[in-house]
């Protein structure tokens, strides 16, 4: 059995169907990209799989623990967060508690840990990201990249076994998302197992272990970062990769 595994995932919205009895499996420490055009499905892929959207028909499995993705028990789905935390493009720290202050909400209020305890986690997770200068700064006084760092920490500091991302760096002015790639590169190293959206594809031929092309809501390759950039089997891909410039004879190549 994978270390995760996604059975049968299917959404739609209205007529549109998103998501298309996907399967997914992802071993322990893997670093999972997920590429596609606009409008895919990557963002409602990554958002059943913490519940933030309710899918038509789907499971997520750890070890021995499987979830219904279409329940409604709140219990459940707070359960299923605490395997999956998720990354989000425009961070979504809470605007009136410090940096430390963001990392140790989950700690203390999910997780129900001491304000010790959580303060010693979250100044452990929050060192990780280069911010221990910064504990005590509010995300107004940080800038894009640091507030992303911190959020990033505060993932981190609940432990999840799955960290989702989505286009973790699309909302950064341009200087700031080199300081976010490495702090996520860093992570992947650490071991964390991660599925993440993202549209920097040199930072996903030199990351991910693995990358998963999606289009119209079915996996349509899926295999190194080397399989697919540099040998796409896939029309459909190919085109993608010459429309992103990751390969020759780009129609915007100017
Ligand atoms: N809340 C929603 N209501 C209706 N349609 C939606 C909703 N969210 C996404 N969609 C539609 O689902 C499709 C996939 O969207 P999304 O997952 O955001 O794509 P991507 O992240 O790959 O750009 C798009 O056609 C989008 O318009
Ligand atoms: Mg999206």
């Amino acid at each position: 059995m994978a270390f995760v595994e996604i059975r049968d995932l299917s959404k739609k919205f209205g007529d549109n169907q998103v998501l298309d009895h996907i399967d997914l499996d992802i071993e322990k420490g893997q670093v999972v990209a997920i590429i596609g055009p606009s409008g895919t499905g990557k963002s409602t892929l990554i958002r059943c799989l913490n519940r933030l959207e309710k899918p038509e028909s789907g499971s997520i499995s750890f070890h021995d623990q499987k979830y219904d993705l279409t329940t409604k028990n709140h219990k459940e789905i707070l359960s299923l967060r605490q395997h999956t935390e998720m990354v989000f493009q425009q961070f979504n720290l809470l605007k009136n508690k410090n940096a430390l202050e963001n990392i140790m909400e989950g700690l203390v209020t999910v997780k129900k840990l001491g304000k010790e305890e959580a303060r010693e986690i979250a100044l452990r997770e929050i060192d990780k990201v280069g911010m221990l200068d910064r504990i005590n700064h509010y995300p107004a006084h940080l800038s894009g990249g640091q507030q992303q760092r911190v959020a990033i920490a505060r993932a981190l500091s609940m432990d999840p076994e799955l960290l989702l991302m989505d286009e973790p760096t699309s909302a950064l002015d341009p200087e700031l998302v080199g300081e976010v790639l490495l702090t996520i590169k860093t992570i992947a190293q650490e071991g964390n197992t991660i599925l993440l959206v993202t549209h920097e594809m040199d930072f996903v031929r030199k990351v991910a272990d693995r990358v998963i092309f999606l289009e119209n809501g079915k996996i349509v390759a899926d295999g190194t970062a080397k399989e697919i950039f540099d040998k796409p089997s896939n029309e459909r891909l190919r085109q993608f990769l010459v429309k992103v410039k990751m390969l020759e004879g780009s129609e915007y190549n100017i």
